[in-house]
């Protein structure tokens, strides 16, 4: 049999989320870098080579790895060179317009190629093919395959549908999904820092947003397949993980089902249930040579606990990525966020005082319908009070089928809402700055990742805080935690010297 080699274009041109180190470039975590298959035993094999490009959120690279694992154990090879491809595949992202019409622009490429190739065959996978479903065949014609995120087992039967000419189409939405058998194809990692995901979907609603349309009902991973996983992982030789869904603090396993459905559990699963908290607790004691993060937090749903937690535990990171969205009381409530501006200072406050150290970064939308001046600015203060270590900020985008789109016109001028956003950025690099000198002088843990982009001399990794910090390469190795004594700072990164490994972890 041959040796598969597993590789795979990912492009996160669209937007910079979520989370990631640096505030102001996107990145390059994911940087198209050729991986190998983790040894997995095909059913047979194809001559068919597919090619998978992902778009948006973490959560969309994590199912491409799902999407290759599934390809892969059916024998069909992944390229990485979209000319040899027979199969092109596309992992979308609807979270706002822009997203969509990149998605588009790339088709148009792609069509190109089928018309040089009649049998290519292309399939869009993900939120853009679970929002517009049958729709997609019919405006973009070339397609022959489309696939709600969680359809991706039906692919190989849908991609022998697509051979034989016929309708193509799985965008049917699961309450119990989870992939929680499929052991993800590592792809174009750093072999050191990887994400694993522990719920999908979401229930929170908040008005503007399509993932609860387009990724369905939230349900969460049973705790023994997570704690598996993240075991292979620290075989493999990984150092950090990420643990990912659209709401991490509302994890709950009580034996399968829906979140919602939990008032139904047996009093048995209740009592023996594993919320986020407990998990946080599973995986930082089964794993101590690990460094754990998770990603994301919703204000409303993050428990004391999870916070004692992170405290209590040297090797779970102390950063949070804890959204708001907007400082305004008036817009939170027609966004349905379900705090306040006060129940949002409230928690910053605890988290300083069970943490002081902990990093805090937000995603903020600008021009939401009928944002005041006043609303803006109330925006602004907040993100003074928090001054937040980075953030994610975007202006307001108008979803179809969305609340908001249905409820509120799209009334904020394009042109305010963009100097709304370039004001909440500017302040953001101001707090970034004064962050980061915070550190001068300090000695913190970084994990290497990788070469610096900047200079091959030095190393590039992160703190537990997720600030980027650089350093002399000296005879330090990728994967090595290490205590770095900061000299010098910009706004994103710190810069420093190695001290020796790190005892820390
Ligand atoms: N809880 C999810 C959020 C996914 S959407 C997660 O963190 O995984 C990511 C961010 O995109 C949101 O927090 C919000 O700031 C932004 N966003 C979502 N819908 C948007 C819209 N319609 N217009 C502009 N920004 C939007
Ligand atoms: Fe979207 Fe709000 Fe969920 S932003 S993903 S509906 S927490």
């Amino acid at each position: 049999m041959k040796t598969k080699s597993v590789s795979i274009k990912e492009n996160r041109g669209l937007s910079n989320y979520p989370p990631q180190p640096s505030p102001h470039k996107n990145p390059d975590q994911y940087n198209g870098e050729v991986l190998t298959s983790q040894g997995f035993t095909p059913k047979n094999t194809h001559n068919k080579r597919v090619y998978i490009e992902s778009y948006g959120c973490q959560m969309n690279f994590s199912d491409s790895e799902i999407v290759a694992s599934i390809l892969n154990k059916e024998g069909y090879q992944l390229t990485k060179t979209l000319e040899e491809a027979n199969i092109v595949l596309v992992n979308t992202c609807s979270i706002r317009e822009k997203a969509e019409q990149t998605v588009r622009k790339r088709l148009e490429l792609f069509n190109g190629l089928k018309r040089k190739n009649k049998d290519l065959k292309i399939g869009v996978l993900g939120c853009m093919a679970e929002r517009l479903k049958h729709k997609f065949l019919e405006e973009e014609k070339m397609v022959d395959m489309v696939v709600g995120p969680d359809a991706y087992k039906d692919i190989p039967n849908l991609l022998k549908e697509a051979e034989a000419e016929r309708e193509a189409v799985n965008v049917v939405l699961s309450k119990e999904e989870t992939y929680g058998d499929i052991a993800p194809v590592r792809l174009a990692t750093n072999g050191v820092s990887t994400f694993v995901t522990i719920t999908r979907g979401c229930d929170n609603m908040c008005t503007f947003c399509v993932v609860p349309f387009t990724r369905g009902r939230e349900r969460s991973r049973d705790p023994k397949s997570i704690l598996e996983e993240v075991a292979q992982l620290a075989v493999n030789g990984y150092k950090e993980i990420t643990l990912l869904g659209q709401n991490v603090d509302s994890y709950l396993w009580y034996g399968g089902g829906l979140k919602k459905d939990f008032t139904k559990a047996s009093p048995l699963q209740q009592k023996t249930a594993v919320n986020f908290s407990n998990l946080l607790y599973l995986v930082a004691t089964a794993q101590p040579k690990m460094r754990i993060r998770f990603s994301t937090s919703n204000p409303q749903d993050m428990s004391l606990d999870v916070i004692h937690t992170m405290a209590h535990h040297d090797n779970i990171c102390n950063y949070i990525h804890l959204p708001v969205q907007s400082g305004s009381n008036a817009i939170l409530k027609k966004m349905n966020r379900q705090h306040t501006r006060q129940d949002y200072f409230e928690l910053i406050d605890k988290i300083h005082k069970i943490i002081p150290d902990c990093g805090i970064s937000h995603d903020m939308i600008a021009g939401f319908p009928t944002e005041t001046e006043q609303d803006h600015k109330d925006t602004l203060s907040l993100m003074e009070y928090v001054k937040y270590d980075f953030g994610f900020m975007f202006a307001y985008s108008e979803r179809p089928g969305t609340m908001a789109a249905k409820k509120n016109e799209d009334n904020i001028p394009e042109s305010t809402k963009k100097r709304r956003l370039q004001e909440i950025i500017d302040l953001q690099r101001e707090h970034s700055e004064y962050r980061t000198r915070q550190f001068i002088g300090k000695t913190v843990c970084v994990l290497i990742e990788k070469s610096s982009k900047r200079s091959s001399e030095f190393w590039s990794g992160r703190t537990g805080q997720n600030t980027v910090a650089v350093f002399p390469k000296e005879n330090y190795k990728v994967g090595d935690f290490v205590d770095v004594k900061i000299e010098e700072v910009t706004s994103a990164t710190l810069i420093g010297w190695a001290m020796g490994h790190s005892k820390s972890i």
